[in-house]
């Protein structure tokens, strides 16, 4: 089930995820005593990475890994960790890279695979973005489209080229499968604007036939996933 909430302000829907997110985190802590999530990157999402990151919930107890991640160096502009640790590296969680050799994509994708094994999955929470294009995490139409589907021995991370290269991030990717993803305990997707809502509006309306990778997410998707929308 997609469940859609709209906001008619950023502020609202920043405050209305971060609320959110701590409440899942709680519960899986009170439940557990431990959580792993995974975050997407981009840029939109971290006005609220940083409101979270402000939240005292014993982040200690909190593993955090890339939803996907550019294969690039950490000292990159593109490097999502690098960009998830400048947020919460100061709450005490534990932050893991999805790889450690940017230099050679081949060797990335199979480190992520044996970096992901050691994971305790499910995921708690998958917070996810869309592009304009209708990705989600790095889930690209190219030459790795259908194995990020349906991932060799069930890997929970795959390398990802996206033809064509996204302009914002024009490199070869890591990305959490999505068989992964859609495992997780809580899915959720952060997006914002009207060209996103209509994205959104023709991957629900128009299903697979859209073309649009979100599309196909949703329609292979047996839990919920709610979208919080802002202005
Ligand atoms: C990435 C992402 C990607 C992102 C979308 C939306 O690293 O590129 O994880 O899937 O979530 O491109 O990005 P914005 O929310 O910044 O528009």
């Amino acid at each position: 089930m997609i469940d859609r909430k709209s906001f008619g302000s950023t502020e609202e829907l920043h405050d209305k995820v971060a609320a959110d997110v701590t409440k899942i985190l709680r519960n899986a802590l009170l439940e557990s005593g431990q959580s792993l999530i995974a975050l997407s990157g981009g840029s939109s999402p971290f006005p609220i990475y940083e409101k979270l990151s402000r939240t005292g919930l014993g982040w200690e107890k909190v593993s955090i890994i890339p939803a996907d991640d550019r294969i690039v160096e950490e000292d990159s502009e593109l490097s999502n960790i690098a960009a998830l640790r400048r947020v919460f590296g100061d709450t005490g969680a534990t932050i893991s890279p999805l790889f450690e050799t940017a230099g050679n994509e081949a060797q990335a994708a199979v480190e992520a695979r044996g970096i992901a094994d050691k994971l305790k999955f499910p995921l708690d929470l998958i917070w996810l973005g869309m592009g304009s294009d209708g990705h989600f995490a790095s889930v690209f139409p190219g030459p790795d489209y259908d194995t990020a589907f349906k991932p060799p021995a069930q890997a929970k991370a795959v390398r990802v080229r996206p033809d064509p290269l996204p302009p914002e991030a024009p490199v070869s990717r890591i990305t959490l499968s999505v068989p992964c993803i859609s495992n997780a305990r809580h899915i959720i997707m952060v997006i914002s604007g009207h060209e996103k809502r209509a994205v959104l509006d023709r991957a629900i309306t128009d299903g697979e036939s859209s073309g649009l990778p979100v599309a196909r997410f949703f329609a292979q998707l047996d839990r919920n996933i709610t979208i919080y929308e802002g202005p």
